[in-house]
């Protein structure tokens, strides 16, 4: 029997899925090829939504994808969505809340509205999807007789590691995780799981999007995804991925890796995983002082078969 991922008949939401290039938006037709049924793709910025239906029609999914205007960190907008979600369809099994900004900017810089909205977009929008996401997932109806369903955070390597972005970004992420952990005890009972991902440096729309995202209304991002991944290289440069490409912790990575682990978190080929997250960064944290310590690092000599 060949290895099969299903999401079939579910119905669920991510958020952060309104960009040209991204996470949010490589789930969306990675959750359509597991076979969901409906996905409502959340974000401030709505210009892309009807090519991303496009998108989705296109690899054969009989998918709905319904693009919704929807700022995370209202609690008013993520509940009266929810509440639409289950009385449309019956049935809510999944949450990705995947919706975030990056805007580098050191401690002078750093004024405490930037981190209020760092924690209200990335922390409480996640505290959100666990207590009212789960809520949902325990509507049950005729088409869904049981409570349960998956909860995805995208918390970040900078939750792993102080120097991976400004310092409200990073205790945003670092609370993700915390959030996943006890999430995951207090939906125990429920038959949900709480889990998340941390991305490593990943092409996406992100050093593109993250000015206007963090003003908190719609907007429509203008650039193709061709031109929002050339404007990742600066980046990738800067963090050290432009060297030493022999180093695996060097590869660049793009959104679609970030959306297998999702799609893997959401169905029951990861039953057992359950309060985690998964460090998706190549190694690169694990490799964090480089050959400092270690010396250069040979390839393993290929095991001698004579
Ligand atoms: N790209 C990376 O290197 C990287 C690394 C670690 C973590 N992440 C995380 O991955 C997630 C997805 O980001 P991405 O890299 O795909 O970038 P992206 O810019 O393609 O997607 C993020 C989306 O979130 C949306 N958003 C921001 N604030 C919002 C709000 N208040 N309400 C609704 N939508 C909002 C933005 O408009 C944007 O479309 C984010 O949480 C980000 O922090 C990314």
């Amino acid at each position: 029997m060949p290895l099969e991922i299903s999401l079939k008949g579910q119905v669920g939401l991510v958020t952060g899925a309104g960009t040209p290039y991204g996470i949010g938006r490589s789930l969306v037709i990675k959750l359509a090829q597991a076979g969901a049924e409906v996905v409502y793709a959340c974000d401030l910025n709505t210009a892309h939504f009807d090519a991303l239906e496009k998108d989705v029609k296109a690899i054969g999914s009989n998918c709905i994808v319904k693009g919704v205007l929807l700022d995370v960190s209202s609690e008013e907008q993520t509940v009266a969505l929810l509440k639409k979600i289950v009385k449309t369809h019956g049935r809510f099994d999944f949450y990705f809340a995947n919706a975030g900004f990056a805007n580098y900017r050191n401690l002078n810089d750093l004024k405490g509205e930037h981190w209020d909205r760092a924690i209200s977009v990335m922390t409480t929008s996640c505290f959100y999807a666990v207590k009212y996401g789960g809520q949902a997932m325990a509507v049950t109806s005729t088409v869904k007789p049981k409570s349960g369903g998956n909860i995805i955070l995208t918390s970040s390597c900078a939750a792993f590691l102080g120097a991976y972005a400004d310092i409200a970004y990073t205790a945003a992420k670092k609370a993700v995780n915390a959030i996943v952990e006890a999430g995951s005890v207090q939906l125990s009972t429920s038959n949900i799981r709480v889990n998340g991902f941390a991305p490593g440096f990943t092409r996406t729309s992100i050093l593109t999007s993250s000015k206007k995202a963090e003003d908190g209304t719609e907007y429509k991002l203008k650039e193709t995804a061709k031109e929002i991944q050339s404007n990742h290289e600066w980046f990738f440069e800067r963090a050290g991925l432009r060297v030493k490409p022999e180093y695996y912790y060097n590869r660049l990575q793009e959104a679609d890796e970030m959306a297998d682990i999702g799609v893997f978190l959401a169905s029951d080929l990861s039953v057992s995983i359950n309060g985690q997250v998964i460090l998706a960064d190549s190694g690169f944290t694990a490799a964090a002082t480089k050959e400092a310590c270690t010396g250069p690092v040979p390839p393993i000599t290929p095991l001698e078969l004579k």
